[in-house]
């Protein structure tokens, strides 16, 4: 008998607020025809003042525990990814514990960034074969419209970042044909600053200073050209990996879900891969790039729209700042 982990429910939430590349051309020089060619992002959406990733993450997670048909209090360990919290400390993971109206149970928050969903599924996958836990909530969630620069310097960021959230409720299946096969990790803290958000820092004196605001040092930065070079062998390389560990090929693939950093990044990875585009799973054009969040909100518009069948073999790959980077297997 062995134990295996079910993913028995998704849920997604997005702000409301849309906000289009027609938009942005008001806010700083860049045009639709620009953001369209390079990244194939048409609109994002951007949470209202006042509303925190701990919200998105709590929408996304009431959805999930429906979509699972348990009852929260249910729940025994909440793992919660983001880079951006509501505040410096504590993580989103108790806010969302508090907000559920849940106790004396545990909350992780996983910094890993564009990879903190592949991370977080990893985490939760030995609790639940090793039967610490028998149901956890996986949310990941972000408000990147709160620091982005919106000046001609930022435009390379500004036009990639939207909000939102993507959970995931996970079980045991004793015996399941229905599984996580395999979660892969790698990171490279070499490349830390290729693509981060220098301050606040705890090495500075103060951590929080107006000087890192006038030299906009308190913004996400990247080296757009280094970072898609790696992404695009990186992807590829952890998926092989996935596919060697589980003794599939390409063609068993049904559904490749890519982190959605930008759709030339997710076509040229399917093109590596060999994989045709139709099993591409590709959303970003109305949600831009929603960091930890895209893979689960691509998970559920897949499921919602019929697109996963029982059975199907579905691999997840990610790709961002660290870098870190990583795969899954699911069989659905
Ligand atoms: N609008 C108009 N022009 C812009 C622009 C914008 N929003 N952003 C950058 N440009 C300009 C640059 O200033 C540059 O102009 P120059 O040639 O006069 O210097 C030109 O466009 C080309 O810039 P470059 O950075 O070489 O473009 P690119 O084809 O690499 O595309 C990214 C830029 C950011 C879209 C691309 O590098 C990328 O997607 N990288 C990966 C990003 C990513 O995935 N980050 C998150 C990791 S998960």
């Amino acid at each position: 008998m062995s134990i295996k982990t079910v993913i028995s429910g998704t849920g997604h939430f997005i702000p409301p607020k849309i906000v289009t590349n027609f938009d942005l051309e008001k806010l700083f020089n860049t045009s639709d025809k620009w953001i369209q060619q390079r990244t194939g992002i048409k609109e994002r959406h951007y949470a209202e003042p006042g509303t925190g990733t701990s919200d998105l993450a709590y929408q996304a997670s009431l959805k999930a525990i429906k979509s699972a048909e348990i009852d929260k209090t249910e729940i025994e360990f909440i793992i919660a990814a983001t880079l951006s919290p509501d505040h410096y400390f504590p993580g989103i993971g108790v806010q969302v514990q508090a907000k559920l109206g849940l106790s004396n149970i545990g909350a992780l928050d996983i910094r890993n960034q564009c990879s903190g969903f592949i991370y977080a599924l990893s985490v939760a996958d030995q609790y639940i074969k090793t039967g610490t836990y028998k149901k956890i909530l996986l949310v990941a969630a972000e408000v990147q419209s709160s620091n982005l620069d919106y000046s001609d310097k930022g435009r390379d960021m500004a036009v990639l970042f939207g909000d939102g959230g993507g959970a995931v409720i996970l079980e045991p299946g004793i015996d399941s044909d229905r599984s996580i096969l395999s979660t892969h990790l790698f990171s490279d803290g070499n490349n830390v600053k290729k693509l981060w958000m220098e301050t606040p820092s705890s090495k500075e004196k103060p951590t929080f200073s107006y000087d890192m605001i006038d030299s906009k040092r308190c913004y996400p930065k990247m080296n757009g050209r280094y970072v898609f070079i790696n992404a695009v062998e990186k992807m590829p390389e952890a998926v092989w990996a996935a596919l060697k560990h589980n003794n599939l090929t390409i063609d068993d693939v049904d559904h490749l879900i890519p982190h959605q950093a930008n759709d030339r990044i997710s076509l040229m990875v399917a093109k590596k891969l060999g994989i045709p585009v139709p099993k591409v799973i590709r959303n970003i054009s109305r949600f831009g790039n929603t960091t930890a969040a895209s893979i689960p909100i691509a998970l559920d518009e897949a499921l919602l729209e019929g697109r996963i069948k029982k059975g199907d073999i579905i691999v997840l790959t990610a790709f961002g700042s660290g870098f870190t980077w990583g795969s899954a297997v699911i069989r659905w």
